[in-house]
């Protein structure tokens, strides 16, 4: 599970995950114009290859506002172990400051992953934070949460984004391979980081430019 500092641009690492509920709880209580006009512009994204283990394509495209149960319910499941991250999870999709990304076989989704944007008016970060990905259990290991990780990437460079960082328990062997997999480099141990007590590494990896430049 990662965390969040949403509200406070660049300062990774300063706050402990207990901290930062407070302020992520008053983030979800603002109207989020943001992830509604997102919603209405959801992209597909072309997916080749994406076989999950019950056949079919897999597709990733951006997330729509009725995807917000899914991700709260996948978010309850894998992440209570860590604290309430059903509640979490879901104020950060409705915050308006989160871009949320949606994996799905046909009309099903299957995983997500969700990464720190700011408020729409604000100026872009470049540096910003992988908040969450999750694949349903059923479906692990079959490729989607690297799919993911790599759509979310590329999003986040679309959106200028240079450097993204990540907090995952040191105690997630399936995270942790996967975020090494993909060229994430650890820098610190925070002890005691999430909710139930777990420590957190932060990791981080820096994204090569978007293809059209964009955050060149
Ligand atoms: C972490 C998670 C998203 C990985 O998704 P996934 O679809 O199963 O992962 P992939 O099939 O794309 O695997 C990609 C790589 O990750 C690593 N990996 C995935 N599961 C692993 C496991 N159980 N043990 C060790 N490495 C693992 C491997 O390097 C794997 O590559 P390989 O299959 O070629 O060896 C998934 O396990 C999950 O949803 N876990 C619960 C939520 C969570 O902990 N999220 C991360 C913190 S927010």
């Amino acid at each position: 599970m990662i965390a969040s500092d949403m509200g406070h641009q660049g300062r990774f690492g300063k706050y402990g995950e207990t901290k930062r509920l407070g302020r992520l709880r008053q983030a979800g209580t603002r109207t989020s114009s943001h992830q509604e006009s997102r919603a209405t512009q959801a992209k597909q994204r072309p997916s080749p290859g994406g076989v999950g283990r019950k056949g079919g394509r897999v597709r990733i495209r951006e997330a729509l506002a009725s995807d917000a149960d899914f991700v709260g319910r996948l978010s309850g499941r894998v992440f209570r172990v860590y604290g309430p991250y059903r509640e979490t999870v879901s104020q950060w999709f409705h915050s308006g400051q989160a871009i949320t990304l949606i994996a799905h076989r046909g009309g099903n989704p299957v995983g997500f992953a969700m990464f720190s944007h700011g408020s729409p008016d604000s100026i872009p970060r470049r540096h910003s934070e992988l908040l969450a990905i999750a694949v349903l259990p059923e479906e692990h290991r079959t490729g989607i949460g690297q799919r993911l990780l790599g759509e979310a990437e590329r999003s986040a460079a679309e959106h200028h984004v240079t450097r993204l960082f990540l907090h995952t328990a040191g105690e997630n062997l399936s995270a942790v391979g996967l975020f090494e997999k993909s060229g994430y480099h650890p820098v610190e141990l925070k002890t005691h980081f999430y909710p139930a007590g777990q420590d957190a590494l932060l990791m981080f990896k820096d994204l090569p430019p978007a293809r059209d430049g964009r955050h060149a």
